[in-house]
């Protein structure tokens, strides 16, 4: 019999993520015996959770019935497991590079479940996706499309038997969110994609060689953590009056549209220390946005104009894929690291605790100044009422839990139970996306361990912990 939560704070998820006789527990899983099997820091990972968050999907697709397409955006997070985990839910997958193609090949995603987007792939890049004949590579300036041309007419003048590469064009509208500025990726300031004033010009384009590329889609990815659902309704609304008009123009039928991912995560589940941030990164890492309202909205308004357009017969030709990363695989990962110091500063009255894990394996913390709620994991349910400077155990000032810029953007001190002292597990919640995958050695820190609990309950290491041998396998010349 399931044993129940002894008590339910804001951050718990009930059935994931929870509180037993004060400990954290992960599937029911005692982080602190974790710790103790794994070390620390510890990524942990819970494969019931991605199932859960890739439900949530599945099941925004039922209800909108249309034929919906979901690439998991592999750059949140794409160790082997965790990519096997998405790929036994059913779901597709979305690569930016040769290296994550490589992975969701190796670890069985079939070609045409694979899409490829990036700014500056090379050929060999660009060959391996041909080669492959994956559903589409996502081209992102008109000149890229003379790349894709000359890979297939290279791979062909090798002998290889390759079909013209299905392309899809990436737009960027000038479409702006409430997200940090550099996660918006729809406006003209950001490098991705072709400007609206040379789609047609773009799409002319890709239509001369039908014999090396065929153009089956159109994309646009307005950026992530978005907390609205308009950006995406006129993201998708730019994009279907392009597919009308092209096919009004040139008689081609687009067969999907992309409307990218940035389906939001509350990262404020737990409020207690919301109001130390300022008000707009507060909408922004608090927001609350299923995505079954993201494709209500963006069909509806794509109907009204198909409807003015006399086009709605083109809508049913029309798959609609999504790219989501962080509403998948952020609140399925924490991570656990230990306070392994402690000073105080008679001058200001702080108390500082310094824990084993930096920016260099939570870059988002210190790139956005991203707040990862912080809890103890040995009394999770304690009074948190005592404030506390924390910061990472990296040789640098910038390796903080806050602003050290003193811009506000995350709040001064963690509010932690009364006394932590060194050898206390601490959590960062919402830590599974945009993490793991931009891990760093810097100070020759061995990059942490990873387990996924599986679901049947079980601890499995997916990820083992460097040797310092590992710090130096790539080195020469010594
Ligand atoms: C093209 C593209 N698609 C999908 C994503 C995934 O976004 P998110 O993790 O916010 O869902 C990104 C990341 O920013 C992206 O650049």
């Amino acid at each position: 019999m399931p044993v129940t939560a002894t008590s339910c704070p804001a951050w718990s998820i009930a059935g994931y993520l929870e509180v037993h006789n004060g400990h954290v527990t992960i599937d029911g899983v005692d982080a602190l015996q974790l710790v103790q099997n794994y070390n620390s820091p510890l990524f942990v990972f819970s494969e019931q959770r991605i199932r859960n968050n890739i439900g949530r999907l599945q099941h925004a697709a039922s209800v909108v019935d249309r034929p919906i397409k979901f690439c998991y955006a592999s750059k949140a997070n794409s160790n082997m497991a965790i990519l096997k985990a998405v790929l036994d839910s059913g779901i597709d997958v979305e690569v930016n590079s040769g290296g994550e193609l490589f992975k969701a090949l190796r670890v069985g995603f079939r070609p045409d479940q694979i899409i490829f987007n990036g700014t500056s792939k090379s050929d060999d890049e660009l060959d391996d996706a041909v080669r492959a004949g994956i559903y589409a590579i996502n081209i992102d300036s008109i000149y890229e499309i003379e790349l894709v041309e000359k890979s297939v007419e290279r791979l062909r003048a090798q002998g290889e038997k390759v079909a013209p590469a299905r392309i899809t064009l990436r737009l960027v509208p000038e479409i702006g969110t409430r997200s940090h500025l550099g996660l918006q990726t729809a406006l003209l300031t950001s490098k991705f994609g072709i400007s609206s004033s040379e789609v047609l010009a773009a799409f002319r384009r890709g239509l001369q060689r039908p014999d090396l590329v065929h153009v089956c889609g159109i994309h646009i990815h307005v950026g992530s953590q978005t907390p609205d659902v308009e950006p995406f309704a006129e993201a998708f609304k730019s994009m279907w009056e392009h597919l009308v008009t092209i096919h009004n123009e040139a008689g081609h039928t687009l067969e999907h549209i992309n409307l990218g991912g940035g389906i939001p995560v509350n990262y404020l589940r737990d409020r207690s220390q919301a109001d130390d941030l300022p008000e707009h990164e507060r909408d922004m890492l608090g927001a609350e946005l299923e995505p079954v309202a993201v494709l209500t909205e963006a069909l509806r308004v794509a109907r009204e104009s198909a409807r003015a357009a006399n086009a709605e017969h083109l809508l049913d030709y029309v798959t609609i894929l999504l790219e989501p990363g962080r509403s998948v695989i952020a609140d399925a990962g924490l991570v656990l690291t230990t306070v392994r110091n402690i000073k105080t500063r008679p001058e200001t009255g702080d108390v500082w605790l310094l824990t084993d894990a930096g920016y260099n394996i939570m870059l988002s913390m210190n790139n956005y100044k991203w707040y990862y709620h912080l809890i103890s994991a040995s009394r999770a349910d304690a009074p948190y009422a005592h404030d506390y400077k924390v910061a990472g155990p990296l040789c640098d000032s910038g390796d903080v839990y806050f602003d050290i810029e003193r811009e506000g953007r995350l709040p001064d001190y963690r509010k932690l139970p009364e006394g932590v002292a060194p050898g206390e597990v601490l959590a960062l919640l919402n830590c599974g996306a945009y993490s793991l995958a931009q891990m760093f050695h810097y100070n020759g820190r061995p990059l942490p361990a990873a387990v996924l609990i599986r679901r049947n309950g079980k601890p499995e290491l997916i990820r083992r912990r460097d040797t310092y041998e590992d710090l130096i396998a790539n080195d020469t010349g010594y």
